[in-house]
């Protein structure tokens, strides 16, 4: 039986498609929703008579926008050669900017009226998210730049639930019919967007990083044969 292998020149064209993918709805979303708080309005129904509401919300809107952008930019391996130092100064522009928008987005989720649900799936956002980025801070200090970008690419994942949630928002509002409340499929768009992106950042560190070194441990002889125990060694 004959398995199939991409070429690499297949597989490249291929993840320059996805990075242009990403980067285009990233930017898409941050600039359609983000630029309203700048000038005191919404792109979305905000009820202000809820104190603290919507100063939080532009607190978060406008740090997590950066992070959107920013984030695919940092995944292009010739700019992370070439510029070494940009790579540095936007990598903590975009921690410090996670750390700001999780601050606002935890007052914004104890106070929002659109569920439990909705807020167990935004707290739970908020601590993987500064949890992925503090492990992200740690390794790049300890040099140890394959788990650096292992978790990179977990945080970046989250930080891609603010564009899934809002295309499964909207796909939802068009293809449900109108008997479905909307605070049912905002609901259903968060917690699909979340653990749809974990799912897939997992999937890719997998592949890109354990499956490699599952290939080769019987070759090496290794007793213990473990993939896991170095994954540095693959990326
Ligand atoms: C990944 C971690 C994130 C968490 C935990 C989070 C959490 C939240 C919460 C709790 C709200 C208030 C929602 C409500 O009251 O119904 C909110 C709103 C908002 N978030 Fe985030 N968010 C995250 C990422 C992002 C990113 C990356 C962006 C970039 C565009 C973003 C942009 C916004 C905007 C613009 C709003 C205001 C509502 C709107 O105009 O759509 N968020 N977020």
């Amino acid at each position: 039986m004959s398995a199939t292998v991409m070429s690499p020149a297949v597989r490249r064209r291929w993840w320059w498609f996805l990075w242009g993918l990403l980067a285009l709805l990233a930017t898409g979303i941050a600039a359609y929703f983000v630029p309203p708080y700048l000038t005191g309005s919404s792109a979305v129904p905000i009820d202000r008579a809820i104190v603290g509401y919507y100063a939080s919300l532009v607190v978060h809107a406008l740090p997590a926008g950066l992070t959107l952008i920013i984030g695919p930019w940092q995944f292009v391996p010739r700019l992370r050669a070439r510029f070494p130092k940009l790579h540095r100064v936007l990598g903590r522009v975009y921690l410090i900017s996670v750390v700001a928008a999780s601050g606002a987005a935890a007052y914004a989720s104890a106070v929002t009226t659109s569920g439990f649900a909705l807020q167990v799936a935004f707290y739970l956002l908020i601590v993987a998210w500064l949890y992925t980025a503090a492990q992200a801070y740690r390794t790049i200090r300890r040099r140890e730049i394959a788990l650096h970008r292992v978790w990179m690419i977990r945080n970046y994942a989250l930080t891609f639930a603010a564009v899934t949630l809002r295309v499964y928002l909207m796909i939802g509002m068009r293809v449900l019919p109108s008997s479905v409340p909307f605070k049912d499929i905002y609901t259903a768009a968060a917690w699909a967007g979340l653990l749809g992106n974990v799912l897939i950042a997992e999937y890719f560190i997998i592949q890109r990083t354990l499956a490699p070194l599952a290939r080769r441990a019987p070759r090496s002889g290794s007793a213990a044969g473990s993939p896991v125990a170095e994954p540095s060694a693959a990326v």
